[in-house]
């Protein structure tokens, strides 16, 4: 039986992870930076970059000890090749090609997105192409129609800021620490959702894309002009959860306009109903969304996924299974294949 060995080192999580043939993650471990970046209000790719080598090595042992293996035992090597930081894509890519080289097994290059696409099949293993997946992380707000392993096509995007980076930064003012997107979450459970009424930009734009920078704006000055006037701190708990609520009550509203738009892109293009909706990427562990999106596409009929919160946000999982849909279909990459920090989802069938 296959076994695939996939590291994710783009941004501020290094991760390793081994999949076999039968769908089974064999071990799955993660070292999360947070606490190193917290401090700075956001990730800084140097430290990115220095912690991702001094954690990989020990991650790779620990995976291959949780699943009583030797590198012998391993079919092939993968890594995140893009989009990314660069200092984290070239250690992630060094270790696979290294390990490749001297087992004499394939190497995988994997996008980024591809891995958050694919993941969901993982865990719904009758899940046929072509899905819709809405990717929503802390770097991405894409509809991406999955169509097969290395065929996608983006029917819309933010223009501007991703949402989880809208998250942070509205996060960031109420006070909270980066990243932000879990404690808003949190906060708005006690905050009246229809309290405020914000900008929806795009709302009744003719395609499904998004643009948070003005929205994030108006947060964060409709919030510092209401705090002004406020001393007591038990009114200022209440207005932050307020805020919060009403902030996420928005995004579903956009939500609620713009998948409708990207499902009949979908139907329009490829005659069919996404045989599911999948929201992926790290906002989409947020349950108050899942419940929102789930309730819109229930209503069209079509079937609802979400990976589990692990592989939701960043993980090796999404990297390893990945490449073993690609190596199964007898996908490798050469050795002197080169990162791309700005790797297209588009590009993919041309870089092999
Ligand atoms: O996919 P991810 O782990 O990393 C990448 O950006 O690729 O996503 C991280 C983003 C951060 O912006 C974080 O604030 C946001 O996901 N996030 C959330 C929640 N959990 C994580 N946003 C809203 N609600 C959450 N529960
Ligand atoms: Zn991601």
């Amino acid at each position: 039986m296959l076994k695939v060995l996939g590291i994710e080192s783009s941004c501020d999580e290094t991760a390793v992870a081994i999949v076999s043939e039968d769908c089974n993650i064999l071990s799955h471990n993660l070292y999360s930076q947070i606490k190193e970046h917290e401090v700075h209000g956001g990730v800084i790719p140097e430290l990115a970059a220095r912690n991702h080598l001094h954690h990989i090595n020990n991650l790779i042992l620990k995976s291959l000890q949780d699943a009583s293996l030797t590198l012998n035992d391993i079919d092939a090597f993968s890594a995140t090749a893009g989009p990314g930081l660069v200092g984290g894509l070239i250690t992630g890519t060094i270790y696979a090609k290294t390990m490749s080289l001297i087992y004499s097994k394939p190497f995988i290059a994997v996008n980024h997105l591809q891995g958050h696409a694919l993941v969901a099949k993982l865990e719904n293993l009758p899940l046929k192409f072509p899905y819709l997946l809405l990717l929503i992380s802390g770097g991405h707000t894409q509809f991406i129609a999955v169509l097969d392993v290395l065929k996608y096509e983006i029917l819309g995007e933010t223009i501007d800021d991703a949402l989880g980076e809208c998250f942070d930064k509205v996060a960031r003012v109420l006070g909270f620490s980066y990243p932000g997107g879990a404690k808003i979450e949190e906060v708005a459970k006690i905050g009246n959702e229809l309290k405020y009424t914000f900008p929806k930009p795009l709302q009744y734009s003719n395609n499904c894309n998004f643009s948070f920078s003005g929205l994030k704006t108006s947060f964060i000055n409709f919030f510092n002009s209401a705090l002004k006037n406020i001393t007591n701190k038990e009114i200022k708990q209440e207005l932050i959860a307020d805020i919060a609520a009403s902030f996420q009550y928005t995004i579903a509203k956009l939500f609620d306009v713009k998948t409708k738009k990207a499902i009949d892109m979908f139907i329009k293009k490829y005659n069919q109903l996404p045989t599911a909706f999948i929201p992926s990427g790290g906002v989409a562990s947020n349950l108050y969304l899942q419940s929102k999106l789930k309730s819109i596409v229930n209503k069209l009929n079509i079937d609802f996924m979400v990976p589990s919160k692990s592989l939701c946000t960043d993980n090796g999982v999404m990297i390893a299974y990945s490449a073993l849909l690609m190596l199964k279909q007898g996908i490798q990459h050469d050795l002197s294949f080169k990162i791309n920090p700005r790797w297209s989802l588009n590009d993919l069938s041309t870089t092999i």
